[in-house]
């Protein structure tokens, strides 16, 4: 029986969350430990459902995942490692994409991985064209079977030169998988430089890799013939983070978020500050607040690091339909990622979405047909409403928006939410939100 969350909304929140390892990393480097061929300790890992299947994933190929009962911290010892049949692969995959990363490693150790039709949020069609292309430059065979895609590299995997027609961050990470341990020298231009990247190479170069990243967006990766284990606490989930920010301008509340790290949110905070909200940095997290008096309308496009995040557009949404004035949404990461602003029309939002590119960057969606501009008039008095969660980043502003509105929602489709924010009750009841789970 799908469990429901009922909000009685109107209550500013406030206090204090603790926000841990990212979401976007800590599968990555999980599966980063099959390169090595010793044990890797991996710290500051979140209790979120990513975690358990891409553990479920890499215990069916024989890595021993184990979980320190008090720290969380995981130790993932690669020495058993084994191929798994397509069917139980497609069994434990579930929702996510990470099988798709698992590639390189399972070539490297076993020659040959299997992945099964991904899931991942339903933001846009999401292709996996760049990954395998790169892959085939490696010199492995893609094959397309029953249920997915078989790939093998009985001759090995070399070195190769690659430009990504766009940063992908997937498929930037997939060539650093795959590169630390190819034969000779790789280089990959137009490369993805998140956070979430610049620390996976940390861990491999803990590992023992080479890696040299250059300024214009340049990778190069010379492969060598072993790679030992690593310890290393992940980055904190910055996405967490700027969504609990949002939270606290839509509410008019003030939260202490623990563990964030100003200079991952550098875009994220200057548009909060020029949207009137207020922040204050110390060595130990950054504090957001609703600073009182009326919020600006703005102008946001999301684009690759070091523009504004993609992941942080959704929950900020719900802000801008409370200021005064017109905000101009432009997404240029997702072609499909507005469908969550139904539920805030219903709530009494004005929001209007457009194909046209409405900023300064035309994008790789102008002209096709898709509704990835948006067009918020504010303010507006929101309402209680029921609602089906989307999809991760849209169902976290679905139950902001329930919390800024007067009288009650109820949402459905909940768990989708575990997926990517920690102890998600336990923090709205922390802070002070009048929340139910039946
Ligand atoms: C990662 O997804 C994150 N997910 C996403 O976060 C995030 O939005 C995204 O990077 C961008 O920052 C994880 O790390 C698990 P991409 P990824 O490859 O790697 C197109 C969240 O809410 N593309 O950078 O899948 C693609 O369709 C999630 O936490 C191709 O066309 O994203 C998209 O338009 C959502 N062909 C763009 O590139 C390819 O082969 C960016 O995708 C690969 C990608």
């Amino acid at each position: 029986m799908q469990k429901v969350l009922t909000i009685q909304g109107g209550k500013p929140l406030k206090g204090t969350v603790h926000v841990r390892g990212a979401k976007n990393l800590v599968p990555k480097a999980m599966v980063a430990a099959l390169l090595g061929d010793g044990p890797s300790v991996l710290r500051n890992v979140p209790e979120i459902k990513d975690v358990e299947v891409v553990t479920s994933l890499l215990t069916l190929h024989g890595v021993q995942v184990t979980k320190d009962p008090v720290s969380g911290d995981l130790t993932l010892d690669p020495s058993g490692a084994k191929t798994a049949s397509a069917r139980e692969i497609d069994a434990h995959a579930g929702d996510s994409r990470i099988p798709i990363l698992l590639c390189g490693p399972l070539m490297h150790t076993i020659g040959e991985a299997f992945i099964p039709d991904l899931g991942g949020c339903r933001i846009g069609d999401r292709p996996i064209d760049f990954h395998l292309d790169a892959l085939r430059q490696f010199g492995a065979v893609v094959d397309k079977v029953d249920g997915g895609i078989s790939i093998s590299a009985r001759k090995g995997l070399r070195g190769t030169k690659l430009e990504l027609e766009y940063p992908s961050v997937g498929a930037t990470e997939q060539v650093l998988l795959t590169a630390v341990k190819a034969d000779g020298i790789t280089e990959l231009k137009n490369a993805a430089v998140e956070p979430e990247i610049l620390d996976l190479i940390a861990i491999l170069q803990k590992m023992g890799a080479l890696i040299t990243v250059q300024t214009d967006r340049v990778i190069r990766i010379e492969g060598v013939k072993r790679l030992g284990g690593f310890n290393h606490r992940a980055l904190p989930d910055r996405n967490e983070g700027a969504s609990w920010a949002s939270a606290a301008l839509a509410t008019k509340g003030d939260i202490y978020v623990q563990g964030a790290d100003q200079q991952d949110l550098t875009s994220f905070l200057n548009t909060y500050r020029k949207i009137g909200g207020d922040f204050e940095v110390d060595d130990d997290g950054i504090r957001f607040f609703h600073p009182g008096g009326k919020l600006n309308p703005l102008v946001v496009e999301t684009d690759v690091h070091p523009g504004f995040m993609t992941d942080w557009q959704q929950p900020l949404v719900v802000a801008l339909t409370q200021s005064e004035g017109v905000s101009i949404v432009h997404e240029t990461v997702y072609e499909n990622r507005f469908g969550f602003t139904d539920a805030l029309v219903r709530m009494g939002a004005t929001i209007q979405l457009h194909r046209e590119c409405l900023g300064a960057v035309p994008c790789r969606f102008g002209q096709r047909n898709f509704l990835h501009s948006a067009v918020i008039t504010g303010p507006s008095k929101l309402h209680g409403v029921d609602f089906v969660i989307p999809d991760l980043r849209g169902g976290f502003s679905h139950i902001i928006a329930a919390l800024a509105a007067e009288g009650v929602s109820n949402a459905s489709g909940i768990d989708i939410i575990s997926r990517g924010y920690e102890h998600f009750m336990d923090k709205l009841q922390g802070l002070g939100a009048d929340v139910t789970l039946s």
